[in-house]
């Protein structure tokens, strides 16, 4: 199977598992865009970069609440791409960026899992308006939701790994600061 194919089945899978309604336009793939650009600045492994983007919040779909989703999406994710005939050392590299996003990666990690961590982060700061406008859609109130968002982009400030990619994050990280602010 040619990797454009193999793309092109992981969107369709992406779209079939996101997290909640519009989850795929508004997060997974501006990830998996933030994702494309960095890993061709940093000479890291497009390829897995942009699958991993993809699939990164996959978990959610079978959990019940978004806690442990990392190792639920790798395992999820690993099982798919392995059934698409993609060899086993790139469903493991994937299944690796996924299992280690939100934080949990190091500087010591391979150099697509700190882009699929930061890009999901810069995704995230990007689109944050989206992000409020979709957890009151589903049933939270104004103040709890901003409140958490709030607490959510700051703790993740301090998870960018890719020094380059913070610097990048710093202007989007403001904004959507100043945005939750100015919604209290
Ligand atoms: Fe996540
Ligand atoms: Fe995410």
């Amino acid at each position: 199977m040619k990797e454009e194919d193999i793309i092109e089945a992981v969107k369709q899978f992406a779209k079939q598992t996101e997290a909640r309604p519009n989850y795929y336009e508004t997060h997974l793939l501006p990830t998996m865009e933030e994702g494309e650009r960095w890993c061709l600045k940093l000479g890291a492994d497009c390829f897995v970069v942009r699958i991993a983007c993809l699939l990164h919040d996959c978990g959610y779909s079978f959990l019940d609440s978004w806690e442990h989703h990392e190792e639920a999406g790798a395992a999820v994710a690993k099982k798919f791409l392995e059934e698409q005939g993609v060899p086993e050392k790139i469903a493991e590299q994937v299944a690796m960026c996924i299992r280690l996003h939100d934080g949990k990666v190091t500087e010591n990690d391979p150099i697509e899992c700190r882009i699929v961590n930061d890009a999901d982060i810069i995704a995230y700061y990007k689109f944050i308006g989206e992000h409020v406008k979709q957890w009151i859609e589903g049933g939270r109130t104004k103040d709890k939701t901003i409140a958490f968002h709030i607490n959510h982009a700051k703790m993740h400030w301090n998870d960018l790994r890719v020094k380059e990619m913070k610097e990048y994050a710093k202007q989007y990280y403001e904004e959507a600061l100043r945005y939750l602010e100015a919604m209290r």
